[in-house]
């Protein structure tokens, strides 16, 4: 596959997540948070299909279309391993999407941020609030849930936050 067709193939599996995601919460109040602006595509994106909703955005360094800069009082501004952890006393347990897309290019660095931003990510979530994200993550507390048709395994992820509290 030529590279121009992967990435129109990941750019339709990205878009086909976001929306699925979107019906996936649409009984679960809650927040949005956009983990990587970039030029502010997905979170266009993301305030069309919400528009009813608080969209958090993490960036470290806003570069995006004017017309999609988010208002400052919602943007964590700086390196998301270092925001997240800050935004905890206003976000624990609020956030009923996120969506990681930090797309640093290189699979083994992307491997390691996921790592990292996995933990950082579930404490903010609700209970069954659904993450959205490429790279994988693999982490206590969140589970895969189905892509939608057409999106190859792989090409995107999509999670559920489910308790990492053992039974009694
Ligand atoms: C591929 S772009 C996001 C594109 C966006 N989803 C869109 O559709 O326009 C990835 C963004 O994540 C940001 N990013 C990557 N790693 C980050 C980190 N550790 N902390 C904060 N921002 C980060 C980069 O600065 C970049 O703007």
């Amino acid at each position: 596959m030529s590279r121009l067709d992967s990435f129109i193939r990941r750019l339709e599996a990205q878009r086909a997540c976001l929306n699925h995601a979107a019906s996936l919460i649409r009984g679960l109040d809650g927040e949005v948070l956009e983990l990587g602006l970039g030029n502010g595509r997905t979170y266009d994106h993301l305030r069309e299909l919400l528009a009813d909703r608080t969209i958090w955005v993490c960036e470290r360094r806003v570069a995006a279309h004017p017309d999609c800069v988010p208002p400052a009082e919602l943007l964590l501004l700086g390196d998301m391993r270092q925001t997240l952890p800050n935004a905890r006393s206003r976000l624990a347990d609020r956030v009923a999407l996120a969506h990681l897309d930090p797309a640093t290019g290189d699979t083994v660095a992307g491997k390691a941020l996921a790592a990292e931003l996995g933990p950082l990510i579930v404490p903010l979530l609700r209970p069954h609030g659904v993450v959205v994200s490429e790279p994988a993550l693999v982490t206590d507390g969140l589970a895969p849930l189905a892509l939608p048709e057409g999106v190859e395994p792989g090409r995107y992820n999509l999670y559920r936050r489910v308790s990492c509290r053992s039974p009694a």
